[in-house]
């Protein structure tokens, strides 16, 4: 499996400055994530009262959606590596007036700073397209461990396909010119203990960046024990 995947180079300290960057500029740059996050929050079928988990909200585009659909009843925790790309979504979702619902935290996947089975559902978008395939099973196991059983996991990434490797992969491989990659993560769900495991590989539309990969949305479910 590991070989069918290009991994991610940067380190921690590189994201975050790449992020810092990036945080003002970032929806700007990015509209062709819209749909899909849509259509994994169509997927998730959030429900009013949950209690929610945005893993690496960033700006916050995936935490809005997420905010409306618990409502005042439910309440959506946010975590990031950048405090930059909190400080957008804290702007945005003060400006929606979803504040009561939405509490951000600056904080690592790999460490959750969130009591065990705390969580109903578990978000998580474009980040696992970032981080370096040993990071891959020990940031499941961290979801796993704050999701209630059954609870559900939701991740959106920057994907291909299939295994085949891409031609973006080949000069990835070569240049490291960015620092995110196509990942399909289904397997390391599955080997993390997840169950109830359903992938939707979809192309992305209106956007150039359709030449270069594709987006994967990955459900499951977490054991019942
Ligand atoms: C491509 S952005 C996506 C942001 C948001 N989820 C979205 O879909 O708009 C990736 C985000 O992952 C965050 N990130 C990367 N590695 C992380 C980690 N180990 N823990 C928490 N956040 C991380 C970055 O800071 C960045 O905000």
């Amino acid at each position: 499996m590991k070989h069918s995947l290009v991994e991610a180079t940067f380190t921690e300290d590189k994201v975050k400055n790449y992020y810092a960057w990036r945080a003002s500029n970032y929806d700007a740059g990015s509209g062709f994530e819209i749909g899909p996050h849509a259509e994994a929050l169509r997927l998730a079928k959030v429900q009013p009262g949950q209690r929610v988990l945005d893993v690496a909200c960033g700006t916050g585009r995936g935490t809005v959606g997420l905010a409306q659909a618990v409502g005042p009843t439910g309440k959506v925790d946010g975590l990031d590596l950048s405090n930059s790309m909190l400080a957008q979504a804290q702007t945005k979702i003060d400006k929606l007036e979803l504040g009561q619902q939405v509490e951000f935290k600056q904080g690592n996947a790999r460490e959750l700073p969130y009591p065990d089975a705390t969580f109903d559902l578990l978000y998580n978008g474009y980040m696992f397209d970032l981080i370096p395939i040993e990071g891959f099973t020990p940031i499941l196991k961290e979801m796993a461990r704050v999701l209630k059983p059954d609870g559900q996991l939701v991740l959106l990434n920057m994907s291909k396909p299939d295994e085949r490797r891409t031609w973006f992969e080949s000069v990835y491989e070569k240049w490291k010119f960015e620092p995110c990659c196509p990942v399909l993560m289904g397997p390391y769900v599955k080997m993390a203990g997840f169950t109830e495991i359903r992938r939707v590989y979809q192309p992305i539309r209106g956007s150039l960046v359709a030449l270069l990969w594709g987006q994967e949305i990955v459900l499951a479910r977490k054991s019942l024990g």
